[in-house]
This record gives structure tokens, sequence and C-alpha cells, in this order.
């Protein structure tokens, strides 16, 4: 019988045997995994483990603040966080080709983690404590897939980036690898890791930079942070969470139409939700989501969203289209 309470404690005295005295390091991106394998190594080390949480500001409306408050106060990390939102947004400027969105919201990614990452090993070995561990999420379908070997002291993040540099190299901790994703769950429930973060559908590492098709501003975002606020209330209170992998909610900012709001003609963006219905993420259907709701997240989107005054429904399997449109 599976039991997430003595996997804990293995795990924990496997941790702490391998650490000793040493410092650990952990790079937070708000999903599922990276916060229960922290969760995890912090019941183990406690303030031995600093956490990196690099705010590239393409996340959705209160994660950031999930991570910075909710998971900090209910685990207690000790939880360093790089505002990097303007060094985003200038990188991003004028891009509209998705592979290079990718590119660059790769590359400034791992820049600024590498940085933060030199000031916590910096300050460590200035007290005497050398950083010598990484902790990484990787979970057994991850394992299986990339062969099997153990894991090597290279990052391979939420942004699928290379390796550390010479400078900043570390041993491996993943407490998660004989895991799958609901066991995963599991345990992350029973170390008192928020709901709304042990239940985070898939969101991807570029975040909101690839849910705008046309340039990634600031007005932008918050046009589709809103949006997809409302998609996502919208969709919970109508308790089909679980029911729907994710929701992308894509904002057509390249793109413009007639409407009518209040007292006249508008000319403003449509978005696009694309509710799908998977097992793995390889092959998708569009989830028939009750028309009911989907009135109630059209009507809402166009009345609070300045500037959105159309919502349209993507009704494509994968294949042909991939759950993003990015
Ligand atoms: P697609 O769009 O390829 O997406 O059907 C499949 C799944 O992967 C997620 N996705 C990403 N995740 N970095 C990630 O960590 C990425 O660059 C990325 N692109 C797509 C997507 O949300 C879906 O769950």
């Amino acid at each position: 019988d599976w039991d997430a309470g003595s996997v804990i404690e293995e795990q924990v005295a496997a941790i702490r045997e391998r650490v000793s005295d040493k410092r650990v390091l952990c790079g937070l991106s708000g999903g599922v995994d990276s916060s229960v394998a922290a969760a995890l190594v912090h019941k183990a080390v406690g303030d031995q483990l600093t956490c990196v949480f690099v705010d590239h500001g393409l996340l959705r409306q209160g994660e950031a603040e999930q991570v910075e408050e909710d998971f900090v106060a209910s685990t207690g990390v000790r939880l360093v966080v790089v505002d990097a939102k303007d060094r985003f947004l200038d990188a991003l400027a004028g891009v509209t080709d998705p592979e290079e969105k990718r590119k660059i919201i790769g590359r400034e990614f791992i820049r600024v983690f590498e940085q933060a990452a030199r000031d916590v090993v910096g300050d460590a070995a200035a007290d005497g404590h050398p950083v010598e561990f990484l902790v990484q999420g990787t979970l057994y379908p991850d394992v299986v897939e990339s062969g099997g070997g153990t894991g090597t002291a290279n990052i391979k993040s939420h942004h699928n980036v290379g390796g550390l540099p010479d400078d900043l190299q570390f041993a491996l901790i993943e407490p998660l690898r004989d895991l799958f994703k609901d066991e995963v769950r599991k345990v992350g429930l029973e170390l008192g890791v928020p709901e709304a973060i042990v239940w985070r559908q898939p969101f991807p590492g570029p975040g909101l930079g690839i849910r705008i098709v046309g340039e990634v501003t600031a007005d932008n975002l918050a046009t589709l942070r809103a949006a997809d606020e409302i998609a996502r209330h919208e969709l919970t209170a109508a308790g089909l969470d679980r029911d729907i992998w994710q929701c992308p909610v894509v904002l057509l900012a390249g793109v413009r139409s007639v409407g009518v709001q209040g007292d006249g003609r508008t000319y403003g963006h449509p978005v696009v939700l694309r509710p799908v219905s998977s097992e793995d993420a390889m092959t998708a259907d569009w989830t028939r989501i009750p028309y009911d709701v989907l009135a109630t997240i059209s009507t809402r989107i166009t009345n609070e969203v300045a500037s959105v005054n159309r919502v349209v429904l993507d009704v494509t399997s994968k294949p042909p289209g991939t759950i993003e449109w990015e």
C-alpha cells in the first residue's frame, strides 16, 4: 500500500544523511513539482535550503504571490525573490516570433537564475558553508523518458535550458524520482503545500509570453491576465478543474475586430479560450464546456476587460493543433 507519510519519512532520512551540514539550492517555478520537492527538502534540512524564485512577470494573476506568500507561509522555506519583470519586458520588446520569444525567455531566465545562485553560493561560502546540492523536481516519467540515468549537475528546468557554468556545479537531489504525478500531489498535501499549488494545472515555463499572439508588452500582459483570471475563476466555480487538463486563454494582440460596447463602436482584440482534455499532453481533445459556463465567461470578459470585445472558442484537437498557440 502506497503511503505518502512513509515516502516522506524515508526521503527526509536519506536527504539528511546525504546533505549533512552542507547547503542546498532550489529554483522554484510556482509549479507542483519544484514546490513539493522544495517542501520535502526543507522538512529534511530546514534553513540549509535556500529557494530562488525568478519573477519573470509572465505568470498569471496571483501566482507570484502564491509562491512568495502562501508557499513560504505554509512551509517556512527561506526564499530569495528576484524581480526580473522589467528585464524580461525589455528583452521581449518588439519580438513576435514564437520560437524567438521562447529562446529569449529561456536565456534571460538562466542568466537571472545563475546570478541569484552565485549570490547565494557566495553568501554561504562567506559564512563557511559551501552550497553543494541543487534540488530538482524530476518525476519518475521524466526519468524513464531520459533513459533512467542519474542526473548530472545541470538544470533541466521548465525552460529546458542547458548546463550551468563551471563555477556553479552541484550534485543533484531529486526526491521525487520514484513518484508519479498523483503521488507527488499526495506528498505535497501531506507536507502542507497549499492546494492551489498542489492542484495547479500544467502551465508552460514561458508563461503568458507564449499566449500573446503579437508583442509581449505590459499592457498586453495586463489584458491577458485579467481575461485569464475570469476564465479560471468561472471554470473553478463550475467545478470543472479536474475535468480539464488546462485551459489556455490566448490574446490575439495583432488582431482587431469591430464591436459595439456601451455607447459606441469599438475596435478591440479577441481572446481565445482553449480548454483541452488530455492524459499526457501528447494528444488532446477540446473540452465540451457547458454553454452556460462559456456564456458567463464571455460576458464577464467583454464587460470587465477593456480592449477585449470578442471571445472565441478553439475547437481543434491535438493533433493537428498544439495545446498552446505558440
Ligand atoms: P503543446 O502546445 O506543445 O503543449 O501541445 C504541450 C504541453 O506542454 C506545455 N508547454 C510547455 N511547457 N515549456 C514548458 O514547460 C514550454 O516551452 C512549453 N510549451 C508548451 C503546454 O502548456 C502543454 O501542457
